[in-house]
Formats: C-alpha cells, sequence, structure tokens
C-alpha cells in the first residue's frame, strides 16, 4: 500500500500559474502550418489563426507564451516582421532546416495570437546578433503611448495602443547558439542591453537573463555576482533526454523508459543546485528561477527534416511532464514561470499537425489534469511510496502534488509503474469526510495518439469519498489522476 497525506495548513504559497506555460519559436512547423496558416488559407483562421488550435489550447488554459525562439531569437530581427506583409523582409533560417522565412509571422501576429489564447506574452530579444538600439526600440514599439517615430510606425502598422509587454527575456542560451559567450562576458552584455530597455509608463518589464542548462553552476555564479541587481529572473533550461544515436520517441522498452524518466527527476537535483548559487548572492530572492525550455527530446520522426524537430509523444512524454511539473510546483516559491519546449509540432508539443488534422499528444492530457493548481495556494503533500525501475534507474513508483483554490482542494498523482497497478491510501489533515471526483489518462508506456488513432484521452476515474479520514484508490499502470476533493465539514 502506498500512502499520500496532505496537510492544507503547510504551504510553500501561491503556483504562480506561469509554471505551466508554453514556448513557440520559428522552428520547423512549429508556428507556420502548426499555428499560423494566413488568413486566406482554406484551413478555418482567425486573423491566419488556425481556429482549431487555438480551441484546444485555450481548453489548457495557457498562461504565458514564449516566442520568437529559442536559438531562432539571437538571429531575429523585429523590423523584418512588422509593416504590409508583401515588403517584409525574407531570410534562411540557418538555424533550423535553412527553409525560408518570410516574416509572415511577426509581432503583431505574435501578440494577436496571445489575444486569442488569453495569455501573456513573453518576447525573447537578440543579444547574439542584435544592437542595444534594435532592442531597445522594439520594447518602445511594444510598450510606449510617446510620440516618436517607432510610435508611429507602430500606429501606421495598425496599432494604436502600447500592448504592455512584461516578460521580456535578454538574450538565449548566450553560451551557445546565442553567441558562445562567457559568462563575464554575458553578464556585461545583459547589463548593457537591460540598461536600455525601458519601462514605459505603468510598463514595467520583468527581466529575464539568460540562465545556464543542466549543471552549469559556474555560469549562474558570475550571472548572480555581477548581475543580480538588474534582473527580476534567472532562466534554466532542462532537456530530458541522452545523446545516443537511437534516440527513438516511440520505439523503447522499460528500460529507455526508466532510463528517460529517471533523467527527468534530475530537474530537481539542477534546480536545487542553481537556486543554492542563487541564495549566495540574493538570500532576500529577488531574483526568481524561469525555466523557459524543458521537455524530452528525441529522434525526429523517420523522412521529416531533422532540423524541423517533429517528434511523437507517447505515455513516456506523459509521465516526464508528471514527474517535471510536481518538481516545479515543489519548487513554487522560487520558480516564476517555466515554458514547455514547444507547444506545437517540435519536441515535447501538446498538439501534433498534418494538413488540417491536428491532436492531442498524452502531454497536452497532463497540462489538462495540472490546470487546476494554476494559481493555487500550493499544499503540503508527503508521499510513501515504494521504489521501481531498473538497476540504475530507481524511482518512486509513486508521485502526487497538491494545491487548494477556493476551498476546493486538487491532488494529482501519477503511477510510473509500467506494469503494476498502486493502491494508494489518500488522508488529509484534519479531514474526516469530503466528495471526491476524478480524471485519469492512462495507457502503455509507447502508446501515442495519431491522426487516424487517437485512444489516448482524459477519461472520469471512479472513486469513492472521504470517509473517516480516508479513501483509498487504485492507479494502472502509466498513469496519471486528477482527484477534485470537496470538503463536506464545514
Ligand atoms: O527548443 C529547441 C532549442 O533548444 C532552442 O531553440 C534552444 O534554445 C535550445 O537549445
Amino acid at each position: 500500500m502506498h500512502r499520500i497525506h496532505l496537510d492544507p495548513a503547510n504551504s510553500r504559497g501561491v503556483i504562480n500559474r506561469n509554471i505551466f506555460g508554453q514556448f513557440s519559436e520559428h522552428l520547423g512547423r512549429g508556428i507556420y502550418e502548426g499555428i499560423y496558416v494566413g488568413e486566406d488559407s482554406p484551413i478555418p483562421n482567425v486573423n491566419g489563426m488556425r481556429c482549431d488550435v487555438v480551441a484546444l489550447l485555450k481548453k489548457i488554459s495557457v498562461p504565458v507564451l514564449r516566442w520568437p525562439g529559442g536559438c531562432f531569437a539571437d538571429e531575429y530581427h523585429w523590423r523584418d516582421g512588422v509593416g504590409p506583409k508583401e515588403n517584409r523582409s525574407r531570410m534562411v533560417n540557418t538555424n533550423w532546416g535553412h527553409v525560408v522565412e518570410d516574416n509572415s509571422f511577426g509581432t503583431h501576429e505574435f501578440l494577436e495570437l496571445c489575444r486569442q489564447l488569453g495569455c501573456e506574452p513573453y518576447v525573447n530579444g537578440n543579444v547574439g546578433s542584435g544592437t542595444v538600439r534594435e532592442m531597445a526600440e522594439w520594447v518602445e514599439y511594444l510598450n510606449s503611448e510617446g510620440d516618436s517615430t517607432v510610435v508611429r510606425q507602430r500606429w501606421s502598422n495598425g496599432r494604436k495602443d502600447p500592448w504592455g509587454v512584461k516578460f521580456w527575456g535578454v538574450g538565449n542560451e548566450s553560451w551557445g547558439c546565442g553567441g558562445n559567450m562567457r559568462p563575464e562576458y554575458y553578464a556585461d552584455e545583459f547589463r548593457r542591453f537591460n540598461t536600455y530597455c525601458r519601462d514605459y509608463g505603468e510598463h514595467k518589464l520583468y527581466r529575464i537573463a539568460c540562465g545556464a542548462d543542466n549543471d552549469n553552476y559556474s555560469w549562474t555564479e558570475v550571472l548572480m555576482k555581477h548581475a543580480a541587481r538588474h534582473m527580476d529572473a534567472l532562466s534554466f533550461h532542462y532537456y530530458t533526454t541522452y545523446w545516443d544515436a537511437n534516440r527513438s520517441a516511440t520505439q523503447f522498452g522499460t528500460w529507455e523508459y526508466y532510463r528517460i524518466l529517471s533523467l527527468a527527476a534530475r530537474i530537481d537535483e539542477f534546480i536545487r543546485g542553481h537556486l543554492a548559487v542563487m541564495d549566495k548572492y540574493d538570500p532576500e530572492h529577488k531574483v526568481d528561477m524561469v525555466v523557459d525550455e524543458w521537455g524530452t527530446w528525441f529522434n525526429v520522426e523517420p523522412g521529416t527534416n531533422p532540423g524541423f524537430m517533429y517528434q511523437q509523444n507517447t505515455m513516456r512524454d506523459a509521465m516526464v511532464a508528471a514527474i517535471t511539473l510536481n518538481v516545479f510546483m515543489a519548487h513554487c516559491d522560487r520558480i516564476a514561470m517555466a515554458n514547455i519546449a514547444q507547444m506545437v509540432n517540435v519536441v515535447q508539443a501538446m498538439l501534433l499537425t498534418e494538413g488540417d488534422k491536428v491532436v492531442c499528444t498524452p502531454t497536452y492530457h497532463v497540462f489538462d489534469l495540472y490546470k487546476a493548481h494554476q494559481d493555487a495556494q500550493q499544499v503540503a503533500c508527503s508521499v510513501d511510496s515504494r521504489e521501481i525501475g531498473e538497476a540504475e534507474f530507481r524511482m518512486q513508483q509513486v508521485i502526487a502534488s497538491a494545491s487548494r483554490k477556493e476551498g476546493i482542494i486538487t491532488l494529482t498523482c501519477a503511477n510510473l509503474s509500467d506494469c503494476e497497478a498502486a493502491q494508494v491510501q489518500i488522508s488529509i489533515a484534519d479531514t474526516t469526510k469530503a466528495s471526491v471526483t476524478g480524471r485519469i489518462l492512462t495507457g502503455k508506456i509507447n502508446q501515442y495518439n495519431d491522426f487516424d488513432n487517437a485512444p489516448l484521452t482524459v477519461q472520469p476515474f471512479q472513486t469513492d469519498d472521504i470517509k473517516n479520514g480516508l479513501m483509498t484508490v487504485t492507479l494502472s499502470p502509466c498513469c496519471v489522476v486528477e482527484l477534485t476533493i470537496q470538503n463536506d465539514q464545514a
């Protein structure tokens, strides 16, 4: 028997809804085809955005969307993507597949997409190949009300009011594709670029400096030492992968399953490591952590452009998502945002498209099962479970996270076992009686949804209520379950 005990009196604070954020880059079919098809497309669209894709994304309440990259951000020149489409510059996307980028999706289109999704925009500026002036004027274009030439351009491009973009990234992976900089050099560049990214009126920027990936603690050390007081957040990237040639997204056995799950769980170790360094320079926790890229990274689907990073998405990805979101919730006092890579058709996507077809991945359904935690009060949750896995990849069979909003407790738990059900006894401090409803996503570890056959969906989960202070549920192998608990005592 596994045990989960919730203590609502004990909390690490409110879970920022932006922890469940998304990322979309000009990469492969992530934006073009996947989201933006243009107004003249036979695929039903509103202002060029696919209606089917927007409707599905609205169901998971996307809180924030990062754009335009990724590596692409440091080659992106925003002026190429504003004004009449027929006059927009063309470029070759040298980062991703050497395809022509016609800039038909630019600043106005991105903000229109955010409007349709009802989410906050997070714009990542270009440090690697851009100039300070270019970045400063982009902020001005987005947020200023002053009668300047830049603002007049916005007016003539059809937008009178500033958008008031808040989340602002100063470079991406500046230690790699964003300029191959040393941390000392980037710290100075961050300070310089950031100086001219002005706050306009009530539109105050939330400034996100480029952080490390994995265990690159020396990057964090230097950034915090030299630039902490200029930033609101430091980013962190972590991809769950291994770099063997054979990394199929769908063809794998239990050994690879547990290997990937144990790699996913390592994000906790890295987050703790970076937070410990940040604490040294920022004991008052003024600087947040923003995990603005995370997810699985496998081989592309056979026959597709390797530069497009189009991969299928199985129940294994769903379990990675559950493991990762649980870690973020456990660190909700320090992590202010996270953005899974990437929203449509690229690496660990929510949705896959092919022509006018769209399919929800298991990862999409996990985001659905976690959405009740957005802006809820985190609830301390202790889990007593047994160890499972392969010899070198061991982990707890049952994991869980909980939160409370408007008197309702949401408990999301997962059974990571590939083959064994888990009987779980659940209790809540000071609660003898509560009514419970549930939803479940479950399947075989390498099962996935395709355009012709999409068996993996969220289903109602039959459960008893809490009586005499306890309830017992049986979690099927490889599942994620959401339990909604309404206290009947009051
Ligand atoms: O998400 C794909 C790429 O991974 C991003 O462009 C880059 O920032 C990271 O290395």
